[in-house]
């Protein structure tokens, strides 16, 4: 799948309202700023390196992170219907946790995790557009997305810390400690971790079957042949100047020779 550079547009000024809008105090102003300052790497992001993924494609990072606050959403109204204590966390918690679940992904400060992939083979034989930079040291992407907001001065509750940290569920051996316990008291006090995995598994499901059921159909519109243009509409609307931006005038290192790549 490619995503227009509209579409890239529009998710990222959809991905700043969702925290204008469920985000509070000082941290607010301080989460504003630390995407501000990371956009150009962060609206161009995969949400994954392989195709066989989710959302591998410039944009996708975003387009995924704007679903699993759409899906979160719609979770806590479901929960809330079917009688879960829904005082035991806030909404804040829920869409911070959304928003922040996958900021591992980034990389650090000064290197993206993922770079365009320059081996031939794997990029046409396996479909990795992508491969991880091996600059960055390895950690978990709850890890590193707790790292990053901490090292820029963004606080985050216990439950946030809680959600992000088990995302993934039990696809993660990790998080086994916190959601394969057989004792009450050691079982989470809150939903809240419950509900972001389930928002995350519904979007990498659905963006899953966009990408490959037509694709495993043999449909042959699904085969990504043509190129997007990917310069942006000066005239669509923005909060930021930088919005208005020419994607290919990034000047990040890793992504500038992104688009040409794909
Ligand atoms: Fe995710």
């Amino acid at each position: 799948m490619i995503l227009e550079a509209k579409d890239i547009q529009n998710n990222w000024v959809q991905f700043m309202a969702n925290i204008d809008a469920h985000i509070t105090g000082d941290r607010k102003r301080k989460l504003i700023g630390f995407y501000e300052k990371y956009q150009e790497r962060i609206m161009l992001m995969p949400a994954a390196h392989k195709k066989e993924y989710h959302n591998a494609f410039p944009g996708g990072y975003v387009e995924h992170i704007n679903r699993v606050v759409r899906c979160a959403l719609k979770q806590y109204d479901l929960w809330s219907d079917e009688g879960a204590d829904m005082t035991t966390f806030t909404k804040e918690e829920l869409v911070f946790s959304a928003i922040n679940h996958d900021l591992g992904k980034m990389g650090d400060e000064n290197e993206e995790s993922y770079i365009p992939q320059t081996d031939k083979w794997r990029k046409e034989k396996l479909g990795e557009d992508y491969m991880f930079n091996t600059k960055v040291p390895f950690a978990s992407v709850p890890d590193r997305g707790l790292f990053l907001l901490q090292s820029h001065g963004i606080q985050y509750t216990f439950n946030e810390m809680l959600a992000i940290q088990t995302h993934d569920g039990l696809y993660d051996e990790g998080n086994k400690k916190y959601l394969f316990a057989f004792m009450p008291e050691q079982k989470p006090r809150t939903c809240l971790p419950f509900i972001l995995h389930q928002a995350d598994l519904m979007a990498a499901r659905i963006e899953f079957e966009r990408e490959w059921l037509p694709k495993l159909k043999g449909e042959k519109d699904s085969l990504d042949t043509k190129k997007s243009n990917f310069t942006l509409d000066a005239n669509t609307k923005s909060t930021s100047s930088t919005k208005t931006k020419a994607l290919n005038s990034i000047k990040s290192e890793g992504l500038k020779n992104m688009l040409d790549n794909l």
